[in-house]
């Protein structure tokens, strides 16, 4: 990455633009968190409904202070221990922020990224930035640059190409409001991890109506039909799809079955994680009728990919 195109996109987040970005989890779609039309131009190019409220990064640990108000115990010692890393924090909101970053709320999503272009852009930049997963609303995150074009196309005025993500899907998202610590959306970082650094159970949130957009069944859906198997009925479910004459897209840790079209074949729930959205997008793209994805184990990662594949799997509207 030349140092002239992230000049550029830091002069252009400081200028009211739209910047594609890597981080470690998906990619990004940044705005200045302080201008309020900059951050009107996020959800137009998303076909996002205003009200949502956006996650903003920051550059150092130390910005939670500036950008929360009196920021808890618990707050403090979660960014210390976590970031740079994907853990968003919604705290109580501090001043300075634009009211579309929050959708009206007296609480802010923070997180430090940790990804070296995403952290020497926000340094370049000097402003907070708001940064929703870069993809058309509803849509899979992006985890590539080019999938960001792909999204986005000419809604965004600089991407910068930072590789494929590490983590591949979002940050855990945890409310640290005053009341006891919630987890709102699994993700990069295992929840186990979290409470072990708290001394404490996290509670989790009851399914129903969903606490945080972006949890919504239509999103991480591709349009293959997503069914999720033990990975012991792999075997006999590709069978039958493939007697039927379907074409069988397949993800699995398991050895794949086969006949099938190999997704993606991860060797442990991180690299799950990794692949998920990359796999999703190229079943669309390998016209698979079916997809069959085989449910993780619990612990580590496995509990965001299995929320983020029940989500894909999910009837919705035809
Ligand atoms: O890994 C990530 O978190 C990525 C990268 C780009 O940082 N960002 C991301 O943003 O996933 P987005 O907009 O796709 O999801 C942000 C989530 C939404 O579910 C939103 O509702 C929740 O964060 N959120 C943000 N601020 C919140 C708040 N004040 N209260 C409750 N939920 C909040
Ligand atoms: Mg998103």
């Amino acid at each position: 990455m030349s140092t002239d195109v992230l000049a550029a996109a830091a002069a252009l987040l400081a200028n009211g633009g739209l910047v594609g970005f890597p981080t470690e989890t998906v990619y990004g779609l940044g705005a200045n968190a302080t201008d309020p039309a900059a951050v009107r131009r996020i959800f137009a190019a998303k076909g996002r409904p205003l009200g949502h409220p956006l996650i903003v990064h920051v550059a150092a640990v130390e910005e939670l202070a500036v950008w929360a108000q009196d920021p808890s115990q618990d707050a403090l010692r979660l960014a210390a221990a976590f970031w740079p890393g994907p853990l968003t924090l919604v705290v109580r909101r501090g001043k300075g922020l634009a009211d579309e970053v929050t959708g009206g709320r007296q609480t802010v999503g923070l997180r430090m990224p940790d990804h070296p272009l995403a952290l020497a852009l926000l340094a370049k930049a000097g402003v907070p930035v708001a940064a929703p997963s870069a993809n058309r609303f509803g849509r899979v995150s992006p985890t590539t640059a080019a999938d960001v074009r792909a999204e986005l196309g000419d809604a965004v005025d600089l991407v910068l190409d930072g590789g494929p993500c590490e983590v591949g899907l979002e940050s855990t998202i945890i409310e640290l409001t005053g009341g006891p610590p919630m987890l709102l959306r699994a993700g990069g970082v295992p929840v186990e991890t979290v409470e072990a650094v708290l001394g404490g159970p996290v509670q989790r949130v009851a399914a129903g109506p969903a606490r945080a957009s972006g949890m919504l069944a239509s999103h991480y859906a591709p349009s293959a039909a997503v069914q999720i198997v033990a990975a012991g009925d792999l075997a006999g479910r590709a069978e039958e799809l493939l007697a039927a004459g379907r074409r069988v897209g397949v993800v699995c840790l398991a050895s794949p079955p086969t006949g099938v079209v190999v997704l993606a074949h991860p060797t442990d729930n991180a690299s799950y994680a990794r692949t998920l959205y990359r796999s999703l997008r190229a079943a669309d793209g390998l016209a698979c009728d079916v997809v069959l994805v085989e449910r993780p184990s619990l612990d580590g990662l496995g509990l965001a990919v299995l929320d983020r594949l029940s989500k894909a799997a999910a009837p919705r509207p035809a």
